[in-house]
């Protein structure tokens, strides 16, 4: 039986504590920085040495969860390298999604396997980690050994994986900060528009939430780009010609985000096949006339 440590007692690694457990794996240490974090995670967790001595926790696992905040997690890998703490052959991951394995290298040198192991999920607290974990999809790069065990644990979580080059990293994690971070501030810009137009932002956030559930279902059930709809996706320029002089003068930041948004979205309806290529210059040439009435 595999015997795991967990360093780093927040959301993310008392989560997979929990569900390693339950799926049969030994929790056999738990390390933090403070004492409260480890206690409260050995407790939800139910098994496992608290404590703040990472590197005798660390020894007493051949899995090592390093599951501190990115910024920490290269240093107490080196910490736990230099004091020792990595048994040989023992598997070391980390579950960032914007960091490469290749920031465990001590661990390695230290004769360990490494990878990371990023859910891609949002998990803001232990419990909505606990209920979403399950069936997400999993990132993984690493060392081979390693992403035997890393297939191993997606399993036991029936989760899904994508497997990437360790170089690639930035790029993947980018990709989601776009869809997760933009969407938010994609929704943020409209409320913008709603308010230039006098309509109070809580009162609009409410009126645009099933148009955002439907939109978003759509992409779930079409895909990009034919969930896309819209006067770009049909051609109508006059509609983006009324939209842009609308804008009022102090809000030339909205004209800039409008077109480049506008840009991106002609390319996705000519994908979709319903925007000819005249109709996409037109537009294209209205993005163009706005921006450049903005230099003058
Ligand atoms: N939350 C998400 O949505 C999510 C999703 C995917 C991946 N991740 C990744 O999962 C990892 C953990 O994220 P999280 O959301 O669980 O963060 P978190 O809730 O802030 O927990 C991080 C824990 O790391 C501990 N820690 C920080 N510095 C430490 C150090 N020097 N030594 C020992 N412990 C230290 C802290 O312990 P104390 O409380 O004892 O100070 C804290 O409890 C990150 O790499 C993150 O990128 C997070």
């Amino acid at each position: 039986m595999h015997r795991v440590s967990i360093i780093g007692a927040g959301a993310v690694g008392t989560a997979i504590g929990y569900l390693l457990k339950k799926s049969g794996y030994l929790i056999a240490g738990i390390g933090s920085r403070t004492a409260e974090s480890a206690n409260k995670a050995r407790d939800f967790i139910g098994d496992g040495d608290a404590s703040i001595d990472l590197i005798t926790t660390a020894r007493k696992a051949d899995i090592v969860f390093l599951t501190t905040s990115d910024n920490a997690i290269e240093e107490v890998c080196n910490s736990i390298a230099s004091g020792g703490g990595f048994n040989t052959g023992a598997i070391v991951f980390h579950t960032s999604g914007a960091l490469s394995s290749e920031i465990l290298v001590s661990a390695k040198r230290a004769g360990a396997n490494v990878a990371s192991l990023h859910p891609l999920q949002s998990l803001p607290d232990v419990r909505e980690a606990v209920k979403n974990l399950p069936g997400s999809y999993f990132c993984i790069e690493g060392d081979e050994a390693a992403l035997s065990v890393a297939r191993e644990i997606v399993k036991a979580f029936d989760g899904r994986e994508i497997t990437l080059k360790v170089d690639k990293k930035p790029l993947y994690h980018a990709g989601a900060a776009v869809v997760s971070n933009f969407l938010v501030a994609t929704v943020g810009l409209g409320l913008d528009f709603h308010e230039a137009a006098g309509i109070n932002r809580k009162e609009s956030l409410n009126a645009l939430m099933p148009l955002i559930k439907g939109t978003v279902k759509n992409i779930e059930t079409l895909g990009i780009p034919s969930a896309l709809t819209g006067p770009i996706a049909r051609g109508d320029s006059n509609i983006i010609e009324d939209h842009l002089k609308a804008i009022p003068k102090d809000r030339q930041d909205l004209i800039i985000l409008y077109s480049e948004l506008g840009r991106y979205t002609v390319k996705v309806a000519l994908e979709k096949g319903t925007l000819k290529k005249d109709s996409a210059e037109k537009i294209i040439s209205l993005f163009d006339k706005y921006q450049e009435g903005l230099r003058i």
